[in-house]
């Protein structure tokens, strides 16, 4: 069947409508309290619709783009202290840059070590991705408890370290606590052992640097330490660029010659690949680029200090409510509670009911502070949160 022109356009007309009515739910973030992402501006949304043709997977095509890709990781390499010969790519987010890290410490190791049948040592706290990367990766978990801070632990690091040991994994900024390992003390053991240490900083990595511009200390996480020798952090995060948008960086092109795949067919012929993707969306690398280059860092500083100051005024409130108990004190933007009124799961459920959404860690119910929280929803959601637990 042909459609004419003028039927054509009035298809798209009722389609746009219907997309309009179908999604309308999904568009708002004003009763989102769970989720690390947080909408993006108008500006943004221009660029994603402008820009969406942009195929950074055939770098050939499109050399202004590739430009914008290398001045956004000069920008990362810079907010994580990199060595001059770092290198990285920009890439889907964190599960795929935390993938890339392991990936290229795996066959580090192989090609320098000779170990065939490695072992990553990982807190108990690592985002689930790293259990696809094991599995993609065939490798073995030995996973290490945490201490009372909810940080690594040390000690069992360690004990744990063998012939066969691949990869260290810290977490700064963790995906339940927002807590920092002690990654310091993680890069000395990876310097004696000569083990790569990968940093997931996927959260943390966009806030951990300038809690200092807001008078907060700010633990040392990355390049700095000699150790380190991968760090991922996102883009589509605090930073709040288009989805899908992270960065993975290292310290030198030692750890990743051993991944790096050159693409013959691509229009330039000579590309060459760390990331897991091919196509690889150019509208959210144009998006972060705009947003670290021409906002700048007082842009993100801002960003956190408003998330900093919500979370401060939020564990006011909980602290104020004698049925809650923190599971933690706060260090960045991340909170945990439960109450003994009722279970994680129905709590969630009540506040489910009205449109609150929350996410459930272990034993407690998460909330992180993102920059589309204000001072009124957090208000209404404390009157909300008393309301179920009467
Ligand atoms: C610490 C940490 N690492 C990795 C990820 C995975 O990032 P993405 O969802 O961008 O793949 C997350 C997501 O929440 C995270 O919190």
């Amino acid at each position: 069947m042909v459609i004419s022109i003028p039927e054509f356009e009035k298809k798209v007309k009722e389609i746009k409508v219907h997309l309009e009515q179908l999604l309308q739910n999904e568009k708002s973030y004003d009763h989102v309290l769970s989720s690390m992402c947080t909408p993006p501006s108008d500006l943004t949304r221009f660029i994603a619709s402008e820009f969406a043709e942009i195929n950074l997977g055939d770098p050939g095509l499109f050399p202004k783009t590739v430009e914008l890709e290398k001045e956004v990781l000069e920008e990362i390499a810079q907010i994580l202290n990199a060595p001059k010969n770092w290198v990285g790519s920009t890439t889907s987010g964190g599960s795929e840059s935390n993938l890339i890290g392991c990936w290229a410490a795996r066959n580090w190791c192989k090609e320098k070590k000779a170990i065939t049948n490695g072992k990553i040592l990982l807190p108990k706290s690592a985002h689930i991705s790293f259990e696809k990367t094991i599995d993609i990766l065939g490798l073995e978990i030995d996973w290490i408890p945490l201490t009372a801070t909810h940080q690594i632990d040390l000690e069992i690091v360690k004990e744990k370290i063998d012939s066969r040991t691949v990869a260290l994994v810290g977490i700064a900024g963790t995906t339940r606590t927002g807590v920092c390992d002690d990654i310091p003390a993680l890069s000395e053991i990876a310097v004696d052992n000569k083990i790569p240490l990968h940093v997931d900083a996927a959260h943390g990595g966009m806030i951990l640097p300038f809690l200092d511009d807001i008078g907060m200390a700010s633990p040392s996480f990355d390049f700095e330490n000699e150790g380190v020798t991968s760090i991922t952090i996102d883009n589509h995060k605090i930073l709040g660029s288009l989805i899908p948008g992270g960065n993975i960086i290292f310290r030198s092109q030692e750890y990743t010659t051993t991944i790096e795949k050159r693409i013959s067919y691509l229009s330039d012929s000579q590309t060459r690949q760390i990331t897991i993707t091919g196509t690889r969306p150019g509208n959210s690398v144009i998006a972060a680029w705009v947003l670290l280059k021409h906002f700048r860092k007082e842009f993100i500083i801002s960003r956190v200090k408003h998330s900093m100051e919500l979370t401060k005024y939020l564990l006011k409130l909980l602290k104020g409510i004698p049925t809650l108990e923190l599971a933690f004190e706060p260090t960045l933007n991340i909170l945990g509670f439960s109450t003994n009124k009722m279970t994680t799961e129905e709590l969630v459920g009540e506040l489910r009911k009205s449109n609150w959404d929350l996410s459930i860690f272990n034993q407690w119910v998460r909330i992180v502070v993102m920059p589309h929280f204000t001072k009124e929803m957090v208000d209404k959601f404390i009157k909300v949160l008393k309301e179920v637990l009467k």
